[in-house]
């Protein structure tokens, strides 16, 4: 595959100048397996994985196109990606993302772990809904495994609304745990002390929190507890950082351009590869529904940023406190 240098959408193994025409190295020659591994309780998972939130919508809010989702999805796991995102109130007027996983992926792979989230819920219209109370979780959990076509659900985030105590929510969905509902639980959304609460009732497999280079810093005492605690943080808007649901596409960091710039690859691609060096539990679910974006993701497996890559990069990271 050929691209112009300026417009890197997979890894590059030689670095170029600007206006150079470089051979890029396809995802063909990269699956996520080169991210390594991580396990979420039982399951493993490969580092790089997928979050399904964009598949519903088009940026401008218009449905997608449901072949293109479905072709992304399929795509995604034939490189190699086991671990997907998603949720039951990922859904536009017209498409629903576990919908949409379901007929691109049932009858599901044995190694394809479905981590979805609960608390939040949106009416028929879309509307958000106030925070599920404890009782209403069981419906949440139910709907997801309708809408999957699952017996069970592989992990479920709790996902809170802010930092109050979540006892009598997880509580609730340890009992669905229990009940062979759910595998594993993780929370999301939470502060270091909600994740000791969570575990003072059920293990914790996963803590998915917002964060990225320069987004969300405070974080990163967090993600390394999590760590030595053998827990997976999950960061979701790691491209997308401070554009949140809007997504990517504001302006990038001159430091991290000239990165990417060395290494012939995209920002994105730096923004994941840095993701994933913070640690080894870390797992990225950087979502996208164009499909030439997904090729691209699975190839930042491979990318290795250096220790000079990541001092240049720390300044950036650091300005995110401000
Ligand atoms: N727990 C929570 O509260 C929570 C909240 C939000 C999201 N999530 C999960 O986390 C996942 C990741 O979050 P996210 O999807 O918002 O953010 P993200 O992965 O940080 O960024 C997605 C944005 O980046 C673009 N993008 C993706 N790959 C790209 C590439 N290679 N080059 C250029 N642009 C690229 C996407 O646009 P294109 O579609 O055009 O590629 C989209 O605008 C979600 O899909 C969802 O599963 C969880």
């Amino acid at each position: 595959m050929v691209q112009p240098v300026t417009e890197p959408t997979a890894l590059a193994t030689t670095t170029a100048e600007p206006g150079d025409t470089l051979v890029i190295m396809t995802s063909e020659a990269t699956t996520a397996a080169a991210a390594g591994t991580w396990t979420l309780g039982d399951l493993t998972v490969n580092r790089i994985g997928f979050g399904a939130m964009r598949l519903t919508a088009n940026a401008d809010g218009g449905a997608s196109d449901r072949d293109r989702a479905i072709a992304v999805l399929r795509r995604a796991v034939e490189l190699g990606v086991n671990h997907i995102d998603t949720a039951a109130f990922y859904f536009s007027a017209r498409r629903s993302a576990n919908e949409l996983i379901n007929r691109a992926l049932a009858p599901y792979p044995d190694d394809l772990v479905i981590v979805t989230k609960v608390g939040p819920g949106r009416d028929p219209s879309g509307q958000w809904l106030p925070m599920a109370r404890p009782e209403q979780l069981r419906g949440q959990v139910e709907e997801n495994l309708r809408q999957l076509g699952r017996d069970h659900l592989d992990v479920v985030n709790l996902r809170v609304y802010g930092p109050e105590p979540l006892a009598e929510h997880f509580g609730a969905l340890a009992e669905l745990r229990d009940a062979g509902l759910i595998r594993h639980l993780g929370v999301s959304a939470v502060r270091p002390e909600q994740l000791a609460e969570a575990r003072t009732i059920a293990p914790v497999v996963c803590v998915q929190n917002s964060y990225g280079l320069g987004y969300r810093p405070q974080h990163d005492e967090f993600l390394r507890s999590c760590g030595q605690l053998g827990i997976a943080f999950v960061p979701f808007f790691s491209i997308a950082t401070t554009g949140r649901e809007a997504g990517a596409g504001g302006g990038e960091a001159d430091e991290v351009l000239a990165v990417a710039r060395d290494h012939g690859v995209s920002a994105a691609q730096v923004r994941l590869a840095w993701t994933l060096q913070r640690g080894p539990n870390v797992l990225a679910i950087p979502g996208t529904g164009n499909p030439d974006h997904l090729a691209a993701n699975v190839a930042a497996a491979a990318l290795r940023l250096t220790a000079e890559d990541l001092a240049r990069l720390e300044p950036v990271h650091q300005r995110g406190k401000s």
